[in-house]
């Protein structure tokens, strides 16, 4: 199983959008057996599939307590795709391990996740947009990291940093390798060509080609609680998915 966290530390570049399109597209249009880890207690992953449930214990809160999937992992009513769901609980499991220094504290998911390898190709990480245990969890669980990126200037300002700390958590898990940078949420215009540009002239970068355009659909796919695949495949963003994938599928191994 090839584990991928999708990660951003800025909030709203698409982290969500880009895990669900990509995991529901591996699962139906490529036949993979595809696992996804909701790893932020928003849940935003969990309600598309109606598996948010405030008051559970199951998911991935459960799964860091434990070290277990065993009971986490749930249908979503996509063939070959299952979800861990997560909740507000992921706080109070995330400082209850914190507490306790007498256990380790950062290999926790890649235990639990080590024991569904043969059950899946892959396992596919939204993460919330900050740093706690969970994330770091996550990063040394993973073998791959997709950065999503929207193109204002902060965005980029904060990109070197970024990718610096994604690069460090090699010292916890030198099996690490960043996949890529992927644009996100793209409109055409003079200075985000530049900012395009300038980001593919870097290649510690590996910017993806195929950026994801901004598209009307995606926004009201939220409403409907669907994924943007599922709520309308004709659109700008969903082609540029599909897209996305088949590059990511031919790149795969090639991370830096
Ligand atoms: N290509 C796109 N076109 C238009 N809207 C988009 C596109 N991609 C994402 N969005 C919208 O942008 C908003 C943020 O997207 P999303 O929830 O995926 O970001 P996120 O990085 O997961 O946010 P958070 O940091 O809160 O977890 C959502 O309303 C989503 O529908
Ligand atoms: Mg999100």
């Amino acid at each position: 199983m090839r584990i991928i966290s999708i990660i951003n530390l800025k909030g709203g570049c698409a982290k969500t959008t880009t895990a669900v399109s990509m995991a529901e597209l591996l699962a139906t249009r490529h036949g993979k057996r595809v696992l996804l880890l909701d790893n932020d207690k928003q849940g935003n992953a969990s309600r598309l599939y109606k598996r948010y449930s405030q008051g559970s214990r199951q998911g991935a809160q459960n799964m860091i307590r434990s070290r277990s999937v065993s009971g986490n992992i749930m249908d979503t009513g996509i063939e070959g795709l299952s979800l861990i769901p997560c909740n507000y609980y992921m706080e109070q499991a995330a400082l209850e391990i914190l507490k306790d220094p007498s256990t380790r504290q950062h290999d926790r998911y890649r235990e639990a996740l080590g024991q569904a390898a043969e059950d899946y190709d892959y396992c596919i990480i939204d993460n919330p947009p900050d740093i706690g245990i969970n994330v770091v969890n996550a990063l040394i669980a993973s073998q791959e990291v997709i950065i999503p990126i929207n193109l204002d200037n902060y965005s980029i300002d904060g990109l070197e940093m970024l990718v610096g700390q994604v690069v460090s958590i090699r010292r916890l898990n030198p099996d690490m390798k960043l996949a890529g940078c992927l644009v996100t949420d793209y409109e055409r215009s003079a200075t985000s060509e530049a900012a395009e540009e300038w980001i593919r002239a870097r290649p510690q970068f590996k910017l993806f080609k195929q950026h994801i355009r901004h598209s009307r659909q995606a926004k009201d796919a939220t409403f409907y609680h669907q994924s943007v695949i599922t709520h309308s495949v004709r659109s700008g963003a969903a082609q540029d998915y599909k897209k996305f994938v088949e590059e990511y599928l031919g790149r795969a191994g090639d991370g830096i």
